[in-house]
């Protein structure tokens, strides 16, 4: 198969909504929450997100365990659910998402093939450790990058200056993938090579750089960098 994404030498992942499930914690409490775990599950990541880049703006940065505490109680208030044993299995569960189910196989094929491996992501580093070893990725990933090294949430552009800093590579070396529209986004524009993995049928961001790939599933990835199976 023809490489479509070439001279790649690392492929960097966001990790929540593109290596693991953010809806997996709740779903897990459909029979305690009933008809509200999905709105609960919508309130609380768009909550964490707004979150991270109202804290950036006002240069108030907690970790991102803290602001994702902070928003489940903001959705848990909204969906009226107050229940402290249910709050602490939300939190427990987001230790321990699911990983989407092509990602062990995907990362498994881009590793064969010589290729650098890398989470980016807001996610604080004891909460990505956790996440990597419950999905058993550790093997299949040369590192986790973590925002707090750099103190500010994506789209700043040091947090994707991070994956050249530790490769020592170009930003034209890097396939950055990432489900979040606007995080592709902004990758784009910090001049990575970018593919979205548009899980979620989301229209386009009307943002200043478009990404070089839009794909439904991560399954599509090791094609564009022309591996074969
Ligand atoms: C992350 C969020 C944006 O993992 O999903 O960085």
């Amino acid at each position: 198969m023809n490489a479509k994404l070439e001279n790649i030498s690392a492929c960097v992942f966001d990790a929540y909504g593109t290596l693991f499930d953010v809806n997996a914690a709740a779903a897990h409490c459909a029979d305690d929450l009933g008809d509200k775990w999905q709105p609960l599950a919508d309130i609380w990541r768009t909550k964490q997100l707004q979150y991270t880049w109202l804290r950036s703006l006002m240069k108030r940065h907690v970790d991102f365990w803290q602001l994702t505490t902070d928003a489940l109680d903001y959705a848990l208030d909204t969906v009226g659910v107050s229940d402290p044993a249910l709050r602490q299995k939300l939190l427990d569960l987001y230790l321990q998402l699911d990983a989407y189910v092509e990602v062990k196989d995907v990362l498994t094929a881009l590793k064969d093939a010589g290729l650098k491996t890398a989470i980016l992501s807001n996610g604080s580093p004891d909460m990505l450790t956790s996440a990597v070893q419950n999905a058993g990725l550790d093997k299949l990933l040369d590192v986790s990058l973590s925002v707090e090294d750099v103190g500010i949430y994506k789209p700043d552009p040091s947090v994707y200056q991070m994956a050249l800093d530790h490769f020592s590579i170009t930003p034209q070396e890097v396939s950055f993938q990432s489900s979040n529209a606007w995080d592709a986004a902004g990758a784009a524009t910090f001049g990575f090579r970018v593919v979205w993995v548009n899980r979620f049928d989301q229209a386009p961001e009307r943002l200043p750089d478009q990404p070089d790939f839009e794909v439904k599933t991560l399954s599509e990835l090791p094609g564009i960098l022309g591996i074969t199976a």
